[in-house]
């Protein structure tokens, strides 16, 4: 009974936030302890649901949950996604987290995220979709009009899409055409760049405008600073560097050093949207002297013009706010903290 009130007041919240609606169908309809339901996450795509299992009731409950969730109006589908080193450091035994019955969930989905289409791979990264960012990147849209955009760490393109729908500048035709023409993302995942590629097809955009690039972030970076490129507007998103607070110190060396070199390539006067999902970094305060010491190395004056997080429908619990600091039990890398 318990678990079926606090599914149904999750589902009664995104309601009220207007989710789903007729340009968003991809959101989290329960956000761990900011609903109640310590260990369970659940992203919805469509008809179909994505359940993170981090705590040994959640799989104990397991039939329960699914029946809970199955009985919300659009969900057709559940996809199950153990997180198996922590269910094994909670004492479970991988054997017990094998699906005991072949999925019938399809393992590709589409979703739509304020208008925008995008091919979901549910073996892809997290959940599948990064639905934390649906605010920033709409925020991202409404200024991009005619702006130079770079989206570094892009995944499934969510960011340069939206810069796309917003009106960010391409030139295409002239002779030489140089990266910082085009609007361009860049990651190391080939699956990722693969769903990003279909993405500009889904959404009708110019190939030739929105390009997508396999390479790593600071080869990249080092690479466009040699060419003297630089872009109005850069997002640089990187995975989760700082996965537990012993490692603290050296991910904030990483943070640095990126950060530096996005810095680096902004044009003076130009914006970096600068991200990072380890709420070690974020909730410590340490981001923000992360970049300023970026912006020192980089021999930048930088001033933040707007500080934000995850999506409305990423509830954190005030009465246990360490929860955004326990990374170390909890493998699920939301957005805390994201920073103009
Ligand atoms: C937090 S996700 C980015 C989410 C994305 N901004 C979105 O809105 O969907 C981090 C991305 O960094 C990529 N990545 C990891 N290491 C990288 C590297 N060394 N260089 C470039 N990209 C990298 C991952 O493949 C992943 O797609």
């Amino acid at each position: 009974k318990l678990l079926e009130t606090r599914i149904n007041a999750a589902v009664e919240l995104r309601r009220g936030l207007g989710l789903p609606s007729a340009i968003t169908n991809a959101y989290r309809l329960v956000n761990s302890e900011g609903d109640r339901l310590s260990g369970l996450i659940v992203d919805v795509f469509g008809d179909l649901a994505v359940v993170a299992s981090s705590a040994a009731w959640v799989e104990k409950y397991k039939s329960k949950v699914k029946a809970c969730i199955s009985s919300i109006d659009e969900i057709n589908h559940i996809h199950w996604r153990p997180s198996v080193e922590i269910l094994k450091e909670e004492g479970m035994d991988a054997a017990d987290l094998k699906e005991l019955h072949p999925s019938t969930c399809p393992q590709r989905t589409k979703v739509i995220e304020n208008g925008i289409s995008y091919a979901i791979s549910l073996e892809g990264q997290k959940t599948g979709f990064y639905a934390d960012q649906r605010e920033n990147r709409m925020f991202l849209s409404m200024i991009s009009h005619g702006q130079r955009v770079l989206d570094v760490c892009c995944y499934s393109g969510g960011f340069a899409l939206n810069a796309a729908k917003g009106g960010a500048m391409s030139i295409t035709g002239t002779v030489n055409v140089i990266l910082s023409d085009i609007l361009l993302g860049v990651d190391t995942s080939l699956p990722a760049l693969e769903l990003a590629r279909e993405n500009i097809a889904l959404n009708n955009l110019d190939p030739e405008k929105t390009s997508f690039l396999r390479e790593d972030a600071t080869v990249f970076m080092k690479g466009a600073l040699s060419r003297n490129d630089s872009w109005d507007i850069v997002i640089l998103d990187p995975p989760k560097l700082a996965p537990t607070r012993k490692v603290l110190q050296s991910a904030s060396g990483m943070y640095r050093n990126l950060n530096s070199l996005a810095m680096k390539i902004t044009r003076r006067g130009g914006l970096l949207m600068t991200c990072s999902c380890s709420g070690a970094m974020t909730q410590s305060g340490t981001f923000l002297r992360t970049l300023q010491g970026a912006a020192s190395m980089a021999e930048r004056k930088i001033t933040v013009l707007r500080q934000s997080g995850a999506g409305c429908d990423h509830p954190i619990d005030p009465s246990y706010p360490e929860e955004a600091l326990h990374d170390d039990d909890d493998d699920d890398d939301d957005h805390g903290g994201d920073d103009f």
